[in-house]
C-alpha cells in the first residue's frame, strides 16, 4: 500500500555531482507501482523552496504532468505511489502534501489513527487543510512543530528533531518521509509498522518501500527497526529512536537481480511471473537438501529440541498465501502428524487462540509486510509461540520479528496477482514439512529422499505446461464474455480450486468461486445453469482411495444440470474425457504435490482472459501488492 521513494545526491557548486533526484525517484517509483497507483507525486528542494507535481491514476499521468510542468534538476527528492485510505484518489489528495507555508513536503505509507484528534487541534490553531488525508494532519503536526516549539533551533538537525516530537504524538501505522526548504540535501523518514529500508550508494543514499525503490543504483541496503527514524544527506546515514537516541541499522546485500524485476519481453508481468515458475521452485529448492537426500535447512536457527516439541501448527496468511497455507495443511499434517490449522491472520488475532510454548505459528507472506499477518506473527508471540516466516523479501518485517526465517526465492514478483510467489511458498512449506518429519522421525529417510526427487522433477513439469498451454490461452480468449466461473477441488485439489477463483476475479473482474467438490451438494449446484463454465480440479487416478473416483462423480453431476465442464487433469487419465468439454493435461506427480502443477494452467488462463479483454493485469482495479494497513 503507497510506495516511497527518497534520494539525496551530492551537489557541486550548485549543480549536480551525479544522478538527478527526479530520475531516480521516477525510477523507483515505476518499480514501487505495484504498491498502489490511485495517484503519484513528486517533491524536490530547489534553491531553498520546494517544488512539487502530483496526479491522480498511475504514475504515466504524472510523467505527462512532469513534461507539460518540468521540475528543476536537484540532488534531493522525493516521490510517492498512492493506494487511497483517508480520501478519494483526486489530484488534491496525492502526495506529497505540503505545510510550512509550502516549505516543508511529506510524504505517507499507513494510516494514522489518531489523525481525526491531532485535525482538530490544529484546526484549533488556525491551520487550514487542503485534502481529506491523514497525511497532511501529519505535515501540519510536523510544520507546527518545526516552526513553533522548535523556533529557537538552528537549521541544521531541526527536522529530523521536528519528526522525533512528531513520531511521538502519532498513532497507527506510518511510514513518512518529509523535505523541508531549509535543508536543501536531507530527507528525513521515520517508520511504525509500515516498511522503509534504506539504500547505501557512493555519494548518494537512498529510502524505499522496498529495495526495488533503488535497485538500479545499488545492492546495499539497511534494514530498520520498528519506531525508527532515519535521516539520509549524500554521504551520512543517521538512525536515532522516536526520542534521539542513537540506534543501529542491519545492513544486507541485495541479491535480486534489476532485470529480474523488468518484463523481458513479456506482455505483463504476471506473463513473465507465471514463466519465471519453474526457476522459482527451483531456487526456492536449492541448497536445502544434501547427497543424501536429508533436509537441511540451517538457517531457521530454532532450536531442533523445541521443534520437536512442537504439538501444533498454525499457518496464518491472508489471500494467495493463505491458499498456500492450505495446501501446507495437507502435506505437514500427512508427513508430520502434528495438528494443523490455517486461518487468516486477520481472523486469527481476533478470536481469542489458544496457543503456547509447544504452538508453531507459520505465517506466509510474499512481501512480508501485510499487515494483518504482521499483528498475527506478534500476537502469537506475546502469547509464547514459535513463529517462522515463509517469505519471499529480505529485510521484510514479518521475517525479522518472527523466531525464524525460511526465505521463498522466487525473486521479485511485481504483478499484483500473486502467482510464483504462491508455487515458492508452497514448495518452502513442503520443505519445512519434511524437515520437521525428519527431525521427529515421523517417516523414512528414504521417503523423504522419494518426496525431494519428486519436487527436483516440477521445474520441468512447470515449464512442460508453459510450453503446452496454447490450446488453454484460446479457451481463455473464447470465454471473454462470461459472467461467471466456478471451480471444483478435493484435497488439495480445494486451495487451488480458491486460487484459480481469486485469479479471474483479481484480474478479469469476472465472478469466481471455487468450492470443495464435496460441499458441491450442499449449496453451490444450485448455481448450476444451463452452460455455466466449471473448472474441476482433478486428482491423480493413481492417488489416494476414491479420492478420483469421487471428484469424477461431481463432474457428472454438475453437467448433467447444464454445466460446461472444464477438466484440468492428469496425463494419462482418459476416465475423464467422457465428461468433459475441455481437458487440460498435466503432468503425472505425486497427489501432495499436485498444486505445483494444476495451479498452472488456471493463472495462464486468468491472465489470458484478462488481457483479451483489455484489461491492465499486472494492476487490477481497487487492488494493491502490499497491504500494509488493517
Ligand atoms: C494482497 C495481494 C495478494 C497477496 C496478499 C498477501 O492482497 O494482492 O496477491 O496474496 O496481499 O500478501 P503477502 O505479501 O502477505 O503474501
Amino acid at each position: 500500500m503507497c510506495g516511497i521513494v527518497g534520494y539525496v545526491g551530492r551537489s557541486v557548486d550548485g549543480g549536480i555531482a551525479g544522478h538527478s533526484a527526479l530520475d531516480v525517484v521516477l525510477e523507483g517509483l515505476r518499480r514501487l507501482e505495484y504498491r498502489g497507483y490511485d495517484s503519484a507525486g513528486v517533491a524536490v528542494v530547489s534553491k531553498g523552496a520546494i517544488e512539487s507535481r502530483k496526479k491522480s491514476g498511475k504514475l504515466s499521468n504524472l510523467i505527462a504532468e512532469l513534461e507539460a510542468h518540468p521540475l528543476p534538476e536537484t540532488v534531493t527528492g522525493i516521490g510517492h505511489t498512492r493506494w487511497a485510505t483517508h480520501g478519494g484518489p483526486t489530484d488534491r489528495n496525492a502526495h506529497p502534501h505540503l505545510a510550512d507555508g509550502g516549505k516543508l513536503a511529506v510524504i505517507h505509507n499507513g494510516i494514522i489513527e489518531n489523525f481525526a484528534e491531532l485535525k482538530l487541534e490544529l484546526l484549533d490553531k488556525g491551520v487550514t487543510f487542503l485534502s481529506e488525508t491523514d497525511t497532511e494532519v501529519a505535515a501540519a503536526l510536523l510544520a507546527d512543530i518545526y516552526r513553533n516549539k522548535l523556533a529557537g533551533d538552528t537549521a541544521d538537525g531541526r527536522l529530523t528533531r521536528a519528526m522525533e516530537l512528531a513520531c511521538q504524538r502519532l498513532e497507527g501505522a506510518f511510514t513518512l518521509l518529509a523535505v523541508h526548504a531549509d535543508q536543501p540535501d536531507v530527507v528525513v523518514a521515520a517508520r511504525r509498522n509500515s516498511p522503509l529500508v534504506v539504500g547505501l550508494g557512493e555519494g548518494e543514499n537512498f529510502l524505499g518501500s522496498d529495495v526495488s525503490g533503488f535497485i538500479d543504483y545499488t545492492r546495499r541496503a539497511v534494514e530498520l527497526g520498528q519506531d525508527q527514524i532515519v535521516t539520509i544527506t549524500a554521504d551520512t546515514v543517521e538512525i536515532t529512536d522516536f526520542f534521539g537516541n542513537p540506534a543501529a541499522g542491519k545492513e544486507y546485500h541485495v541479491d535480486w537481480d534489476p532485470a529480474s524485476a523488468e518484463k523481458g519481453g513479456f506482455s505483463s508481468f504476471m506473463e513473465k511471473e507465471i514463466h519465471d515458475q519453474p526457476d522459482a521452485v527451483a531456487q526456492t529448492l536449492m541448497g536445502r537438501s544434501d547427497i543424501n537426500g536429508r533436509l537441511t535447512l540451517d538457517e531457521l536457527r530454532i532450536d531442533p529440541e523445541l521443534l520437536k516439541q512442537v504439538n501444533k501448527i498454525i499457518v496464518l496468511a491472508c489471500g494467495t498465501a493463505a491458499y498456500a497455507g492450505m495446501v501446507a495443511k495437507y502435506a505437514i499434517e500427512n508427513w508430520c502428524r502434528i495438528p494443523t490449522e490455517v486461518e487468516l491472520a486477520h481472523e486469527f488475532r481476533y478470536r481469542d487462540p489458544i496457543l503456547d510454548a509447544n504452538t508453531l505459528v507459520v505465517s506466509i507472506s510474499q512481501s512480508g509486510e501485510t499487515m494483518d499477518t504482521l499483528m498475527a506473527v506478534r500476537y502469537a508471540r506475546e502469547q509464547g509461540a514459535k513463529t517462522i516466516s515463509i517469505c519471499n523479501t529480505n529485510g521484510s518485517t514479518i521475517p525479522r520479528e518472527s523466531d525464524a526465517v525460511l526465505y521463498t526465492h522466487a525473486g521479485p514478483e511485481i504483478a499484483v496477482a500473486s502467482t510464483k510467489a504462491f508455487l515458492a511458498q508452497i514448495t518452502a512449506a513442503y520443505l519445512l514439512g519434511l524437515y520437521l518429519a525428519q527431525l521427529r522421525g515421523n517417516i523414512f529417510s528414504g521417503q523423504i529422499k522419494d518426496v525431494l526427487a519428486d519436487l527436483n522433477k516440477i521445474p520441468a513439469k512447470i515449464q512442460k505446461i508453459l510450453d503446452n498451454a496454447e490450446p488453454l490461452r484460446e479457451l481463455a480468449r473464447s470465454m471473454a464474455n462470461e459472467k461467471s466461473v466456478l471451480f471444483l477441488g478435493r484435497h488439495v485439489g480445494y486451495p487451488v480450486a480458491l486460487e484459480g477463483a481469486l485469479k479471474l476475479k483479481e484480474i478479469a473482474y469476472i465472478h469466481a468461486e471455487g468450492f470443495a467438490a464435496g460441499e458441491l451438494k450442499h449449496g453451490p449446484i444450485a448455481l448450476i445453469d444451463d452452460g455455466q463454465p466449471v473448472f474441476v480440479v482433478v486428482p491423480s487416478p493413481r492417488g489416494r482411495d476414491s479420492l478420483h473416483a469421487k471428484v469424477v462423480s461431481n463432474i457428472q453431476e454438475v453437467r448433467a444440470r447444464g454445466a460446461r465442464t472444464l477438466v484440468i487433469a492428469e496425463e494419462g487419465d482418459e476416465a475423464v474425457k467422457a465428461y468433459a468439454e475441455y481437458v487440460f493435461y498435466v503432468p503425472e506427480t505425486p497427489t501432495l504435490l499436485m498444486p505445483l502443477l494444476n495451479t498452472v494452467p488456471l493463472q495462464i488462463f486468468a491472465a489470458e482472459l484478462a488481457a483479451a479483454k483489455g484489461y491492465d493485469v499486472d494492476q487490477p482495479r481497487n487492488l494493491a501488492k502490499s497491504v500494509t494497513v488493517e
